[in-house]
């Protein structure tokens, strides 16, 4: 008679982190482990969880007896470490205790990946075993798999997206109920959207850490956060948003990573990554992303475009990417098998800044006399800028309250040109001798 296979040991699981997320990877471990078993192919055994504060209160899910401030024992004695407590130290350090000591990792923290993600890269590889951080990118929206593993075989040309859940909640906000920066934003740090420093979403230092992470993946090319050229929205005011609606926008905080082709044929000379507030058609489908729903499009060669969209952040939408990535790293410690190494075949140069591609609309107050447009529209010409479109509103379309007699608005668009040479051209129209205050410079994307 055959023997019966013993039934599989069960997985140690370790939680590094007990706050938004880490609460909600605790209750789906728990309140799931039979399902997540059969998924797995080996019980889930939340061992322990890291936290700074012991005693502090916590969620009625969490089993306090697991509470533990030793986080380097915890993890020394664990199948898979789970680090969701953010920040660059002690988490890397935990993470590549954990690495060294043969456990798998899966970690949400896109800050530190961004920053130094080679180094934990470069430990799993050389230790055997799984790095998964799909949370890390857009919180519950699979992104990170598909271009890591599904477009493995296809060459990706541009990434384009809202990734920060708190900034598209603040600017949605700001733009539908006339709430200010500040207000939509407490209403954000409270919903759980926001990081522990809420200064990192809304200087877009999260949404850069994210466009890094990605464009890695997608050109196969080292990016770090220091690579990104990055706006937050702190600059965006009520009136930009008011303007952005009376001319057909929305303004939306975009990353954009792009391959640049010089021509076809040619090999490609360079990735340009970026993260600024952007004015977005309304017609466009970023348009329709509201509150902290994230979206991503992704172009490639064969695929053509695809698009994801999803909850961007939050504890459980976050905590099921993390899941997700416990099931994947728990199957090869049952089966046998590893995850993708980091690919960085292509090493492609990052771009300066001022190479992107991009268009700009500009608001100037002018002196309102004959001659003066034609100035303005010289300036754009002389830095090889062509315009789309100048609108000059009447005083009831401006609503404008403060409006000066004799002065003037003028609304340009303009087409795609490098950077640069828009830079230049708002420069060379400020200092106009009729032009009295360049109001507002934003960049046009997705049309
Ligand atoms: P929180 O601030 O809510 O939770 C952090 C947790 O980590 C807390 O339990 C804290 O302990 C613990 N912690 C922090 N530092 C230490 C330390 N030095 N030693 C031990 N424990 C520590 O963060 P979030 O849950 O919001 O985010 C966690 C990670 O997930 C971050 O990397 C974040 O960027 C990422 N993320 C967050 C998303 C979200 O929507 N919130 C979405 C996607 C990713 P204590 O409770 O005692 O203070
Ligand atoms: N603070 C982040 C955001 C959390 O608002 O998108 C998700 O990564």
């Amino acid at each position: 008679m055959p023997a019966t296979p013993a039934a599989p040991r069960p997985l140690r699981v370790a939680l590094l982190g007990c706050g938004v997320v880490g609460t909600q990877v605790a209750r789906l471990l728990t309140h799931d482990a039979a399902d997540l078993a059969s998924r797995a192919g080996a019980p889930l055994e939340l061992v322990g969880i890291a936290v700074r504060d012991v005693t502090a209160p916590r969620d009625a899910v969490i089993d306090r007896a697991l509470l533990t401030d030793d986080a380097e024992s915890l993890v020394d004695d664990a199948d898979i470490v789970v680090e969701v407590m953010g920040g660059i130290e002690p988490a890397r350090a935990l993470l590549l205790r954990a690495i060294a000591a043969g456990a798998a990792v899966v970690t949400a923290n896109k800050a530190l990946l961004a920053e130094d993600g080679p180094t934990l890269y470069r430990a799993a590889d050389s230790a055997g075993v799984d790095i998964y951080f799909e949370a890390a990118v857009a919180g519950a929206i699979p992104i990170v798999r598909p271009v890591r593993e599904s477009l493995a075989g296809d060459d990706v040309r541009r990434v384009l997206g809202i990734l920060n859940g708190t900034t598209n909640y603040v600017l949605d906000q700001m733009a539908t109920t006339g709430a200010s920066l500040e207000d939509a934003l407490a209403e954000a740090q409270a919903l759980g959207f926001a990081e522990a420093d809420p200064t990192a979403d809304v200087e877009g230092y999260d949404a850069a850490a994210k466009a890094a992470i990605l464009a890695s993946l997608a050109f196969h090319t080292r990016v770090s956060i220091a690579d990104v050229a990055r706006e937050g929205i702190r600059s965006v005011t009520a009136e930009d948003v008011a303007w952005a609606a009376r001319t057909g926008y929305v303004i939306k905080l975009l990353a954009i990573a792009d391959l640049r082709e010089d021509g076809p044929g040619r090999a490609p000379s360079g990735v340009s990554v970026r993260v600024h507030p952007a004015l977005v058609p309304l017609a466009h489908p970023l348009a329709n992303v509201r509150g902290s729903f994230n979206a991503v499009f992704v172009e490639a060669a064969a695929a053509g475009e695809l698009m994801f969209y999803g909850r961007g952040a939050g504890g459980a939408p976050t905590a099921s990417a993390v899941l997700g990535d416990v099931v994947s790293a728990a199957r090869h410690r049952v089966l046998g098998g590893k995850g993708p190494q980091e690919s960085t075949y292509a090493a492609l140069p990052i771009l300066p800044t001022g190479a992107a591609i991009t268009r700009y609309q500009v608001r100037v107050d002018v002196e309102d006399r004959h001659g003066v447009l034609a100035q303005v529209t010289q300036v754009l010409a002389e830095h090889g800028v062509s315009i789309e479109a100048v609108r000059q509103p009447t005083r009831q379309e401006d609503e404008v309250d403060d409006a000066e007699d004799g002065v003037a608005h003028l609304v340009l668009t303009t087409h795609a040109a490098p950077e640069a040479s828009l830079a230049a051209m708002v420069d060379a129209v400020a200092a106009l001798e009729p032009v009295r205050t360049v109001t507002s410079v934003l960049r046009v994307e997705g049309a």
